[in-house]
């Protein structure tokens, strides 16, 4: 058969059907070889940083492809995450989360004060991680946090820590993309997270109910999930729930509440939810990127001025998280802190 120059068949930019078209029955779908293989080009790099632009304006949430974390990281991170659920609430108890840091097991988590029906392991990506020592603005005590790791599966550990170092990798490179779609140069953000950062990953184990409508309070998360679908967002356009399609090799991304501030409300934080049948199990592993505990959030500087004034004042990030983390765990009488609570008039 005669080979077929595939090129005479792609359509300049401006008459490729839009990101919304083409994915009216889900979110963006980004390919990232551009940034991940040998034979790149300026331009691949500048189509690729508007295709992460108007997927984080429209969406706040899409699809990667070639990304280039193995596979096989993610398959034997999910077997072992199985394995460890499946044995007795009483082995698990062994590593359940204590005082001296929230890595560990749980059974329930709530968000926002709603009781989810699920189990949950964490793992801080760095140790020690340094946090805060109370959600008080004026103790400045910091506490170093350690990981509780499992002992079955036997090799946990290893491949907890080799998924994550691929996790941070990736979570680099897309930020450099967010931050040139937002016109910034590339390495704009990765003064907050080389030193401190207080990134963990979550293995989620949901039953029956998933996880309750929220948002994330990340600059960024990147979702793994097994072949049971569940994950819903709701879409900013028409407010509508859309089904995200679990795809073997794809991770799904997703822009978090210090994006939102960073951006100055170019960039938001979507609502999403887990949704589960009753008779399947359903296996998530999230990975959130945090900055360092006292990286004070807020507007950038470049992206604000008379015109677009500051939307927020500042937080910090450790004492915000600390907050949402001791109030996901217990009932609380009072509403959950939001970033909301920081924005000005
Ligand atoms: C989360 C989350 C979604 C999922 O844990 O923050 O949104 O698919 N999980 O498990
Ligand atoms: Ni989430």
């Amino acid at each position: 058969m005669e080979e077929v120059d595939h090129q005479e068949f792609v359509q300049e930019p401006q008459h490729r059907p839009s990101l919304s078209t083409i994915e009216a029955q889900g979110i963006p779908v980004i390919d990232l070889s551009p940034i991940t293989s040998n034979n790149t080009s300026p331009s691949a790099i500048d189509a690729l940083t508007k295709e992460i632009g108007s997927a984080c304006k429209e969406w706040g949430f899409f699809q990667v492809t070639n990304h280039g974390v193995p596979l096989s990281l993610k398959r034997n991170l999910l077997e072992a995450s199985k394995k460890f659920f499946s044995q007795s609430l009483e082995d698990k108890k062994k590593v359940s989360r204590d005082e001296s840091s929230p890595s560990g097991y749980y059974e329930s988590e709530y968000t926002k004060d709603v009781r989810d029906w699920k189990e949950v392991f964490d793992f801080f990506a760095k140790e020690p991680t340094l946090f805060p020592a109370t959600i008080d603005e004026h103790n400045h005590r910091v506490v170093q946090w350690t990981n509780k790791y499992p002992h079955y599966p036997p090799a946990f550990r290893d491949i907890i820590q080799e998924y994550i170092e691929e996790m941070e990798k990736l979570a680099y490179k897309l930020m450099e993309l967010i931050a040139m779609s937002l016109g910034l140069e590339a390495k704009r953000f990765e003064r907050f997270f080389i030193r401190g950062q207080t990134s963990f990953i979550r293995l989620n184990y949901h039953l029956a109910l998933g996880v309750g409508p929220h948002k994330d309070e990340s600059a960024l998360t990147i979702l793994a999930q097994d072949e049971v679908e569940g994950l819903e967002v709701k879409r900013k356009t028409n407010q509508e729930w859309i089904r995200v399609k679990p795809k073997s090799n794809d991770y799904i991304i997703n822009l978090g509440d210090i994006i939102q501030v960073w951006s100055n409300d170019r960039y938001e934080s979507v609502e999403h939810r887990a949704m589960v049948n009753c008779e399947s199990e359903r296996f998530s592993i999230p990975y959130f990127f945090f900055p360092a505990h006292d990286t004070e959030v807020k507007p950038l500087e470049e992206l604000i001025n008379d015109q677009n004034p500051p939307k927020y004042r500042p937080y910090k990030s450790g004492k915000f998280l600390l907050y949402r983390m001791i109030n996901d765990f217990k009932k609380q009488n009072k509403d959950n802190l939001q970033i909301h609570d920081y924005k000005l008039a």
